[in-house]
């Protein structure tokens, strides 16, 4: 069984969709097993401690610099024995020193088609933003995994969402997240946790 850290930083609905699918049977070949947020007002702790999800709170302002922040992260997912990484509306930078430990085992979930807005300060609503701003007819969100390259990583998963009349930036980030983010992270989760668990 491949034990799952799921990382977050805000309301934590990414998360929810993982505890359900889990609930629901559809990630056979994981286990949710700690929650890590980048500070402590998460929403998403109050999602994991609902579902007796352990969880811990990492800040970055906490560490004098990446690589101590860095450490102190892979300490804690190898102390709770960690075998993949989900980022779910995570907001802090991760540094060659996780990206090292978990390489092609952490899997980030991106509210673009990639690779349209995304890579640095394209995050939450800033991404619709830029997709209403540009007049796309398209969008959709994209699971990929994480390298040293903001969104950089191969892409593992994507679902198209049509931008409609009169949207504004938080109608459409509700949409894609309804549409297509809460179904492609449960699926890329069980479809990365069944490679590994088969030694893949
Ligand atoms: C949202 O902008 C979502 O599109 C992105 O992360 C943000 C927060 O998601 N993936 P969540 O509700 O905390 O999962």
């Amino acid at each position: 069984m491949i034990r799952i850290a799921v990382m977050v930083s805000g309301g934590g609905t990414n998360l929810q969709a993982l505890i359900d699918a889990q609930n629901a049977g559809k990630i056979p070949h994981g286990r949710i097993t700690l929650v890590v947020a980048s500070n402590a007002s998460a929403y998403a702790l109050e999602r994991a401690k609902k579902a007796n999800i352990d969880s811990c709170v990492i800040k970055r302002k906490d560490y004098g610099n990446q690589v101590a922040f860095d450490a102190a992260i892979v300490e804690t997912l190898h102390a709770n024995k960690i075998d993949m990484v989900v980022l779910a509306g995570y907001l802090s930078i991760l540094g060659s020193g996780v990206i090292e430990a978990y390489r092609d085992r952490i899997i980030n979930i991106h509210p673009s088609l990639i690779p349209s807005f995304c890579g640095k300060g394209f995050y939450g609503l800033k991404v619709h933003e830029a997709a209403l701003a540009r007049g796309v007819k398209v969008t959709g969100a994209t699971v990929h995994l994480v390298n040293e390259i903001p969104d950089g990583g191969r892409i593992l998963k994507q679902k198209a969402v049509y931008i409609e009349e009169g949207d504004t930036p938080e109608i459409l980030q509700k949409r894609v997240m309804e549409q297509a983010e809460w179904i492609l992270l449960p699926e890329a989760c069980e479809e990365i946790a069944a490679q590994l668990d088969k030694g893949e």
